[in-house]
């Protein structure tokens, strides 16, 4: 008998209700994936705004859900679990999502599943490529984490082998469109402006390289800086920015950097799969890059399509189905959001 499972997301500025289906023998078919996101109202701050994410979550999450519900052709009884995220992410966000998911789960009479959103990155890509291998390694790259991952068990068993010591690369994508005067969020405009440009025009730095550094942790914020430093020496002279050749080598530095040390943790670990996810994922130069140098050592390397790269309901909904399965004990209703819950 299959399971329905409802996903619950709101940690940061997308409002997303995922529903899935679990069958008996542990895989998992998507059925819904439903995101309002309130991006746009962000835009012209250059960065989430709390208390407008807050807002949105609460305007957003009936409709959302309702619309996943009609999409899926279910019905609210059909639901035999509810996930949500717990953290991390933006306390005021959180608690909207939460706060929805203990509602529908007491109405329902269901269990109630607070979870990891950075193992929800994770967990989506078996909806597109099917169970994980045990182990695995995961590269979760987003606007609030960059991390290098071994994933023992979806589920239970995940150990941080590195993260970055200041900015995410996400972070660093949206900082340096800023200083391009290109859009926000960054990634997508940056992604397209280096298409056009030269990757090697600048020898930007590849932070936390070096022989002293520690193996598995990146830093973006010194590449962040040499970026800006780079644009303003440019001006000062009043020549023209090349923006496609500034875009393509500050991507490339990225993509180099997060591949480089993603093959090794894999090498090193003797680990056979590399899953990359996250916002950051969608970026066509880092899985390019990713996938030659997976190749070239022999790793198997899955990253989901975009669309379930960025945040959504899916991913929290496809990890409450792998935590159903793996029987962990459900949580209570008093659970409250976790601005800082590590992996
Ligand atoms: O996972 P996500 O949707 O939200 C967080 O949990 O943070 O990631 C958002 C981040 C943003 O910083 C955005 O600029 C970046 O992902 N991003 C990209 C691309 N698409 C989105 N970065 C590089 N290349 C892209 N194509
Ligand atoms: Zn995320």
């Amino acid at each position: 008998m299959s399971r329905i499972i409802m996903g619950i997301e709101s940690s940061c500025d997308e409002t997303g209700v995922g529903l899935v289906r679990l069958h008996d023998d542990g895989t998992v078919d998507l059925l819904a994936d439903e995101v309002a996101s309130s991006v746009d109202q962000h835009a012209r701050f250059g960065g989430v705004v709390p208390e407008v994410a807050s807002r949105a979550h609460l305007e957003a999450m009936v409709p959302t859900a309702n619309r996943a519900f009609e999409k899926a052709d279910l019905k609210l009884s059909d639901v035999d679990a509810i996930a949500v995220t717990a953290g991390p992410g933006l306390a005021g966000a959180l608690l909207v999502g939460v706060s929805a998911a203990k509602a529908y789960a007491a109405a329902l009479g269901v269990p109630l599943y607070g979870v990891n959103h950075l193992a929800g990155h994770i967990a989506v890509d078996t909806l597109q490529h099917g169970p994980l291998p045990k182990p695995c390694l995961a590269l979760l790259v987003s606007g609030g984490h960059t991390q290098l991952l071994r994933v023992d068990d979806i589920a239970t068993t995940i150990t941080e082998l590195g993260s970055t010591v200041d900015d995410a690369a996400g972070e660093a994508y949206d900082k340096v469109a800023r200083v391009l005067g290109l859009p926000y969020p960054g990634g997508p405009p940056i992604d397209k402006a280096a298409k056009q440009g030269d990757p090697r025009a600048i020898a930007f730095p590849r932070g936390m390289t070096g022989p002293r550094d520690a193996k598995f942790d990146f830093s973006f914020s010194g590449l962040k800086t040499a970026v800006a430093r780079w644009v303003e020496g440019a001006e000062r002279r009043g020549e023209d920015i090349p923006v496609n050749d500034v875009a393509a080598s500050f991507q490339e530095a990225v993509a180099d950097v997060l591949t480089a040390k993603a093959v090794r943790a894999a090498k090193e670990s003797g680990i056979g799969t590399l899953v990359i996810s996250g916002g950051v994922a969608a970026n066509s130069r880092l899985s390019e890059l990713a996938r030659e140098r997976c190749e070239a050592a022999g790793i198997e390397l899955r990253v989901p399509r975009p669309r379930l790269c960025t945040d959504n309901g899916a991913m929290i909904a496809a990890l409450g189905a792998h935590v159903v399965a793996a029987g962990v004990r459900e949580s209570t209703l008093d659970i409250s959001a976790n601005p800082a819950l590590p992996v």
